[in-house]
């Protein structure tokens, strides 16, 4: 598994000229979900096309604290098995490394009754509560105190299926919830559920182990609890938000690529918005070609729950409105926080204004190479696109943030043309 070290330098030269093919990894936030869910049975979990990114190791060193054992196989597979947990307690260095580390909570209650956390990390995006996941915790039957900085849920007999409103579709929320409610007594609705292709997959995952979830993709998950859930073999899909990053870069670098098992067919937002700015894509069995064009025409988005354009695509896409020809205005409706790769993008060149949850970017504007820093996973890969395309050399400070979501990061720029050093 890959090192967790914090800072990393990329040294990018700009004006790339991008083309070839990438295949498009296993999904970060399907990976993490899945991981997760492995703590629902004793028996092995499998899955395949799990990424190797920073993210992944450090919720396996998190379930391993708990007493799970988590492996990757000859074949890249990871295997997971829950049938030694000895503890239902997270420890919090580890629960601090990202947010998707919080679903351990449902499944830990769902099978043992008991489950205690300090709230998730993560990237820093806006206030990012768990209100959701602990009223539907509550709702359930559990009873949750705070206890110093962790959050600690109770359920000694067992939790009971019920109706569960979410104040607001959370991912995370939902399947937090979820994984609880599948070993509840009795029926449990989620009403508000997200309908996010990774929470899709981590239900058909469950019910391959043995759970009853239908409503699968609805706003409405209908769950009938049962005892015990087996274990499985799943296969992690590919990653939207990265196959968007890589069409982005086509498109801003006015170059093209092939983006080899892209799942384009949840990624209508992006396409769509994508053609309005005059891009040709292409799609197939195989995957999707991106060809940009010049000029590159403005367009206005919001980031949006599924099928929205995703907030993750939010700063990517921001960086590409500065290459194109008028005045773009993005309203972030997902979180409070998405902004902080406008400041950076400014540095080199950009004409963004941000208020609040929205900003307006004027171009196209030569970007020219600077010193600046990733300061979260997606506004680090929107800096990146930016050096894709400016003039001159860009530093690009504290890599390790794009490191937690892109696989095989380095190689996979050098194969599309992309000159860059890591330091
Ligand atoms: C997940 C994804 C992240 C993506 C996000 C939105 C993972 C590991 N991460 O994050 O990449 O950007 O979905 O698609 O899957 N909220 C509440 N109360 C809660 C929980 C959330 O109000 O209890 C609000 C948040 O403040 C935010 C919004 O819901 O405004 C979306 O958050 P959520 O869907 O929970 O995102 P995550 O699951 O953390």
């Amino acid at each position: 598994m890959t090192t967790r070290v914090r800072g990393g330098r990329y040294i990018v030269r700009g004006e790339a000229v991008i083309g070839g093919s990438i295949r498009v990894s296993g999904a970060k936030n399907h990976a993490l979900a899945a991981m997760c869910a492995a703590l629902l049975t004793d028996e092995d979990v499998i899955l395949e096309n799990v990424p190797f990114i920073t993210d992944v190791d450090s919720l396996a060193d998190l379930l391993r604290s708990l007493g799970a054992r988590v492996e990757r196989l000859a074949d890249g597979a990871l295997r997971l098995n829950a049938s030694g947990v000895t503890t239902c307690e997270a420890p919090t260095e580890l629960i601090s490394e990202n947010r998707a580390s919080f679903q351990v909570m449902g499944p830990l209650l769902g099978r043992h009754g008991f489950a205690a956390s300090a709230p998730p990390g993560g990237d820093v995006i806006g206030q990012r509560p768990i209100d959701v996941h602990l009223s539907g915790f509550e709702a359930m039957g559990a009873v949750v105190t705070r206890e110093g900085e962790r959050f600690v849920a109770r359920a000694p007999a067992g939790l009971t299926g019920t109706r569960v409103f979410m104040d607001y579709p959370s991912v995370s929320g939902t399947q937090n919830v979820m994984m609880a409610a599948v070993l509840a007594r009795g029926h449990t609705t989620i009403v508000n559920a997200a309908t996010e292709p990774e929470v899709q997959e981590l239900c058909h995952m469950l019910n391959a182990m043995g759970a009853r979830i239908s409503g699968i993709g609805s706003q409405m998950l209908e769950i009938d609890g049962i005892e015990r859930l087996r274990g499985t073999r799943a296969r992690i899909m590919p990653d939207r938000i990265e196959a968007g990053t890589w069409a982005i870069a086509a498109v801003i670098t006015g170059g093209e690529l092939f983006l080899e098992d892209a799942p384009w067919d949840v990624m209508d937002a992006l396409l769509h918005k994508l053609r309005a700015t005059g891009a040709t894509i292409t799609t197939g069995p195989r995957g999707m070609h991106v060809r940009g064009s010049q000029p590159i025409r403005a367009v206005s988005f919001q980031a949006l729950p599924y099928p929205g354009l995703a907030t993750d695509l939010h700063a990517p896409f921001g960086a590409l409105l500065t290459q194109a020809n008028g005045v773009s205005i993005i309203h972030e409706r997902v979180f409070d926080n998405r902004m902080l790769y406008v400041s950076e993008l400014r540095k080199m060149g950009a004409e963004i204004v941000s208020t609040g949850s929205s900003a307006i970017v004027s171009g196209p504007t030569p970007l020219h190479g600077t010193r600046v820093r990733a300061l979260d996973v997606r506004a680090g890969a929107a800096v990146l696109l930016a050096a894709m395309a400016a003039q001159g050399t860009t530093v690009i400070d504290d890599i390790y943030h794009l490191d937690r979501g892109y696989e095989h990061l380095d190689d996979k720029l050098r194969t599309m043309g992309v000159e860059v050093e890591r330091a």
